[in-house]
């Protein structure tokens, strides 16, 4: 089979990650009979400096027009100290998200035994975890109006706003994973304070006979926050609104101790989005020394998830292991000899 995959880089370490991801799934499609035809789009601080805007009208067909989008990093130290800045590379990828109907960020938690050794949590709590963040993505206060400054610029306001209809598609994906894995889904609100969690408390309570073989609980987001810490491995499948979803996907893949190793998928309605979950490392930029791990692993769940290749994507996921097993591994997790972003892709690539 043929595969269109769009390819936005974006900024800092994106590039070289992207570009080792790119050198695994032509392996795959070496090894497996399948061609995918890669493009390039701008977006991020680098769309903005081309062309002034972070998310560009032909990065957006481009992604239409394909079949799945891999996708590096963005963002660029010159905007984080500005918060005057009137464009900012963050605002291409919101745009993105809800340009392509993204409303769904899956990020699978998973522990590599080899890593342990760096998680901030003992490792007798950490060992085994293994859960997966669904993460609403494009409601919530991150896109609730009205939003700005008051006209003498002494207050600000955000409006955090969920429809039904959003709850409902957002829980609905969150019981299938549940239902493909453990069959436990935990509901993350703040129902005791906000309207909005209330919503989707009812909403789920609704939705919870069609599905009698999962288990639901449902957890105010300031004692989930706990828990990740002390007892990850209670967890499945966790659902939870925009904001939460950001605070605590990033708490969970932490814990880990494997940061640079996580892969997420952003799904929805029209081509889905697959990126690793770091950011763009800019001290690292051009230096052939970020851990390509992240975005090989996004490369997998994009030709799991979109392109339905699940065998492909379990040789992706192996050589990875393997790679891990031999000592291949960029600087910051090697124990002894340190390879280089691209000495790990060629390995991968070769070794598929
Ligand atoms: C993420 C990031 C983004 C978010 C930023 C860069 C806008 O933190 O993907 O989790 O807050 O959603
Ligand atoms: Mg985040």
């Amino acid at each position: 089979m043929n595969y269109k995959i769009a390819v936005l880089a974006g900024d800092g370490i994106g590039p070289e990650i992207v570009d080792q991801a790119i050198k695994v799934l032509k392996a795959v499609g070496k090894k497996y009979n399948h061609s995918f035809e890669f493009k390039a789009a701008l977006v991020g601080a680098c769309a903005i400096d081309a062309v002034g805007n972070p998310f560009p009208e032909d990065t957006f067909q481009l992604c239409m027009d394909s079949d799945a989008v891999l996708f590096g990093a963005i963002g660029d130290p010159k905007y984080d100290n500005d918060p005057k800045a009137k464009v900012r590379p963050e605002q291409g990828l919101l745009a993105m998200r809800k340009k392509l109907g993204l409303y769904a960020n899956i990020r699978p938690v998973t522990t590599f035994k080899s890593l342990l050794h760096k998680s901030p949590l003992r490792k007798d709590l950490v060992e085994g975890a293994d859960f997966v963040v669904v993460r609403e993505l494009t409601g919530g206060i991150y896109f609730g109006e009205p939003r700005g400054r008051s006209e003498d610029m002494t207050k600000a306001y955000d409006t955090c706003t969920y429809t039904k209809e959003e709850v409902q598609r957002i829980t609905k994906l969150g019981f299938e994973y549940a239902a493909k894995r453990n069959k436990r889904l935990t509901v993350v609100d703040k129902a005791n304070v906000l309207a909005t969690s209330r919503l989707w408390r009812e909403t789920v309570q609704e939705m919870i006979p069609e599905h009698p073989e999962i288990e639901v609980d449902f957890m105010f987001v300031d004692n989930a926050a706990m828990q990740i810490i002390q007892w990850p491995k209670k967890f499945d499948v966790m659902v939870t609104e925009n904001m939460f979803g950001d605070i605590l996907s990033d708490e969970a893949s932490v814990i880990t101790g494997s940061l640079g190793l996580l892969p997420s998928a952003s799904v929805g309605i029209h081509t889905s989005v697959f990126e690793p979950i770091h950011g763009s490392y800019p001290q690292a930029a051009g230096k052939d020394i970020a851990n390509p791990i992240a975005t090989v692993l996004s490369a997998a769940m994009l030709l799991e998830l979109a392109l339905n290749l699940t065998d492909e994507a379990q040789a992706i996921r192996d050589v990875v292991d393997k790679s891990m097993t031999a000592g291949v591994v960029t600087e910051d997790i090697a124990e002894g000899k340190a390879y280089k972003t691209s000495e790990v892709g060629d390995w991968l690539a070769k070794n598929i």
